[in-house]
């Protein structure tokens, strides 16, 4: 597929802040999502069916995702929150349960455990793939433990392996939050194919995205799946008549002493509980999963796009001391939803002085994406302690950046970025020396 297949809707900002001074040469986000004429003509189509939900096109969106990842089941939700909210509730997930869960992610990951009473427990991280270490996580397991609920952090799939053998030994589910790893691969096994369940984003910056928000399910379990259909949509359910078989006649009409021979009675559906959860409303509609169809058919290309960008970024920058590039754990085929750079102090280089050099001097625009979510202001009155994961804490506070990456960047954006982290390193390694020789720097 070419590049010119796919034009993006959005523009480049040239300003973060108006004031500051600075032009924007390569901004971190605002690319624009990747629609085309096909994702126009689907908005229409779908605009104009009679079924504005619960249609065609959601059904098509799930099956052809369904394939995608190699599962039995995809069920589609409005986002990727109320997708584990609705996996966490078919868990059977409850008041006093603890799900031990990495603290490199989105708050969502957490929220979910949270709203339903659970504990979430958190493990640390791999220092080189950001993802959960495996390691870790067997000395978490109490009685209490129910699941673990990891995260594929920036693109590349966790080490899933030993992951799933703890899972087994100690009968944990296992959900695979893949917000970040749609058509991403661990040894060959397809995100959201390995755990219980997966469930995915298609938030406007996520890899895919259906009109800005939209989520999906899946699994190959078919008890979870009639479950999550049901938690998704209310759990109504068909009302079930013992009295079938119990009919009689009535002025020429066979009719069963409910009177379910006429469509109006009952009322078109029962609504049951699953294990004392209630459903809710995460319904995706027909425009988004339409657009879904399209996005999905290019996904392949979306995400070879931003693996090419990160690759070529990768080669430029790996020799140069105290920049750590992206890892590419040799199992994985890695998707690239952020591009992850580390700045280690230990060899010379200092993460906010660097970062600062990069945006005022060169334009370039890094963000820092999480904290460790323990240390969230609501989170912090649960009694979690400090330095409870400090290979996470390291990350988030020392050592991480993200730059931008999009299946829309260009080489030249690429090399504007190469330039200037080249530059920035070595003008804050100056600094650092300069420092240390009159005693005013210590690490
Ligand atoms: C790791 C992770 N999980 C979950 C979510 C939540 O996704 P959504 O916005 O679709 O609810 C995000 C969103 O950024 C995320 O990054």
């Amino acid at each position: 597929m070419s590049k010119s297949a796919h034009e993006a809707t959005g523009s480049k900002p040239t300003s973060s802040k108006p004031d500051d001074g600075v032009t924007l040469r390569v901004p971190y986000s605002y690319f624009g999502a990747m629609y085309d004429k096909e994702e126009e003509k689907a908005v229409l189509v779908a605009m104009k069916q009679d079924r504005q939900t619960k249609g065609p096109h959601l059904e098509q969106f799930q099956k052809e995702f369904a394939g995608m990842c190699e599962v039995k089941h995809a069920l589609a939700a409005s986002n990727c929150t109320t997708a584990m909210h609705a996996a966490t509730q078919a868990f059977g997930i409850k008041q006093g349960d603890e799900v031990i869960i990495t603290p490199n992610t989105f708050i969502a990951t957490s929220l979910v455990l949270l709203k339903e009473g659970a504990r979430p427990v958190y493990s640390d991280i791999d220092p080189k793939t950001y993802n959960i270490d495996p390691k870790q996580i067997e000395e978490k397991i109490t009685p209490k433990t129910k699941a673990i609920y990891v995260v594929h952090y920036g693109g590349q799939m966790c080490d899933m392996d030993p992951i799933m053998e703890i899972a087994k030994k100690h009968n944990l589910y296992v959900l695979e939050d893949c917000a970040h790893t749609p058509g991403a691969e661990y040894k060959g096994r397809k995100a959201g194919s390995i755990g219980d369940m997966g469930c995915f984003s298609f938030h406007s910056l996520k890899n895919m995205t259906t009109l800005g928000e939209g989520g999906m399910v899946t699994t190959n379990n078919d008890e979870i799946a009639a479950k999550v259909a049901r938690l998704r949509a209310m759990n109504t359910a068909a009302w079930d008549f013992p009295e079938k078989q119990n009919t009689f006649n009535f002025a020429g009409y066979t009719l069963t002493k409910t009177g379910i021979s006429d469509y109006w009675i009952p009322s078109h559906h029962d609504v049951i509980d699953d294990d004392g959860k209630w459903g809710n409303n995460y319904r995706m509609n027909e425009t988004q999963a339409a657009v879904g169809i399209c996005q999905l058919k290019k996904l392949k290309w979306m995400n070879e796009k931003r693996r090419e960008f990160g690759r070529y970024i990768n080669e430029a920058i790996k020799d140069i001391e105290g920049i750590t590039p992206v890892y590419e754990d040799p199992n994985c085929y890695h998707v690239y939803h952020l591009y992850t750079l580390c700045v280690e102090e230990e060899m010379g280089i200092e993460r906010d002085a660097f970062m600062r050099i990069l945006y005022r001097e060169h334009g370039i625009q890094p963000i820092l994406h999480y904290q460790p979510t323990y240390h969230y202001t609501g989170l912090k009155k649960l009694g979690y302690p400090d330095k409870l994961c400090p290979v996470a804490e390291k990350f988030f506070y020392k050592r991480e950046l993200n730059l931008p990456i999009h299946p829309r960047l260009t080489k030249e954006d690429c090399n504007i970025m190469i330039e200037g982290i080249k530059k920035a390193a070595e003008k804050v390694r100056k600094q650092i020396e300069n420092l240390d020789e009159h005693g005013l720097f210590s690490s």
